[in-house]
């Protein structure tokens, strides 16, 4: 359900995006309400993140070039030049500098939702429902990994639907040509290690994003 409190937001969208990204924009977002009662997050804050994501993806790449210099984000390797993964923090940017976003969870969500940037996060568990709505969104096209995940996030089986993403994400951009980040492969071990572990028992405030 929307609420008026959105639609400062989706005008900035609706100016931004085009009308298939504003449409998947509002689709991460219902998804994220959805998620929100399943993995207690606030339902206002998780919408919000869903709506904005992407709200700096049809940036030019020297435009987001130019964010990750203002914000010192370390441009190290060619993946972190690439806007499939760069446009996670110049939306979190824009978010911040146009919209007025100053939730740290929205932001820190916004900008690792493209599997770029390092360290830890206030909310691994917001940051993994933001890649799960963006990938279970029901205008994608990608309906026999959705039928198998689905099942895990809206079961709350966060580490396995999260490792399953990981399976289907990296073979995924290979066989469109693209090529994934290092970073993604990193991260797919670090999320084998950690159900290894059994970590995952106790919560996911550990589990690796
Ligand atoms: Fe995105
Ligand atoms: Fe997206």
């Amino acid at each position: 359900m929307q609420t008026k409190e959105f639609d400062p937001y989706i005008s900035y969208l609706a100016g931004h995006l085009t009308p298939a990204r504003l449409q998947h924009s509002l689709g991460v977002m219902r998804v994220m309400q959805e998620l929100a009662s399943i993995y207690g997050l606030d339902s206002i804050t998780a919408q919000t993140a869903g709506l904005l994501h992407d709200a700096g993806k049809e940036l030019t790449q020297g435009q987001m070039i130019e964010i990750a210099r203002a914000i010192h984000f370390p441009l190290i390797i060619p993946s972190d030049r690439d806007p499939l993964f760069l446009h996670g923090p110049a939306s979190a940017y824009v978010a911040a500098h146009d919209l007025g976003i100053d939730d740290p969870l929205i932001l820190e969500a916004i900008f690792r939702h493209s599997f770029i940037g390092t360290g830890q996060v206030q909310s691994p568990v917001f940051c993994w429902c933001l890649r799960f709505a963006d990938f279970l969104e029901p205008g994608r096209d990608w309906d026999e990994a959705h039928d198998r995940l689905q099942p895990l996030i809206y079961s709350g089986n966060m580490a396995e639907a999260a490792l399953g993403l990981m399976d289907w994400l990296i073979p995924f951009l290979q066989s469109m040509q693209l090529a994934p980040h290092p970073g993604q492969f990193v991260l797919r071990q670090k999320l084998l290690q950690y159900l290894e572990d059994g970590t995952n028992e106790v919560g996911f405030d550990q589990i690796p994003v």
